[in-house]
């Protein structure tokens, strides 16, 4: 089993919706046996919370389903997940001090574009005080993302359909 976190500020925008649209590609593509994904925020100010309206009504537009409850990247995670994925560079640099500090130096945590040729270095622009059309362009960034993140994953860990 893979183990997949991902990770941005509030755990209400990016990254519920990063984990819902990896999950929706695992299951198209008949791999739920070999991945197990979730989503938490590097910040404490969405604990418990649903995902932002926007960020379910972006999901629904797309078909797929979101479910899930806001929290905070721990310790724990560091030992359970065997990839982090962060969405911006203020999450990475957050990411890398924890792992430092819980003694977790070997944790593979990227960027989730470093793995789209061209887009290495680049965030998952924050939407969380814009408009509806960030929501729209963070899924397009997202679906794009973890399709090569997959790509790599499979080819990496030897899965094949
Ligand atoms: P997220 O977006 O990190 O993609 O979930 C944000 C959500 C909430 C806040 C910032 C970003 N906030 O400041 O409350």
């Amino acid at each position: 089993m893979i183990r997949v976190l991902f990770v941005c500020l509030g755990n209400i925008c990016r990254s519920p919706l990063a984990e819902a649209i990896f999950d929706d590609k695992v299951k198209k593509l008949g791999f739920e046996q070999y991945f197990k994904s979730d989503s938490a925020g590097t910040s404490d100010y969405h604990i418990g919370e649903l995902p932002d309206e926007r960020t379910i009504r972006c999901a629904q537009a797309n078909n797929i389903s979101i479910n899930h409850r806001g929290r905070q990247v721990n310790r724990v995670d560091f030992r359970e997940f065997d990839y982090i994925l962060a969405m911006d560079h203020q999450n990475l640099q957050n990411l890398n001090l924890m792992k430092s500090k819980y003694g977790f130096e070997e944790k593979e945590i990227h960027l989730i574009r470093d793995f789209v040729e061209g887009s290495q270095g680049l965030p998952v622009p924050d939407p969380y005080y814009g408009g509806e059309e960030g929501f729209h362009e963070i899924y397009q960034i997202l679906d794009e993302a973890i399709d090569h993140f997959l790509n790599t994953i499979q080819e990496r860990h030897r899965i094949y359909a």
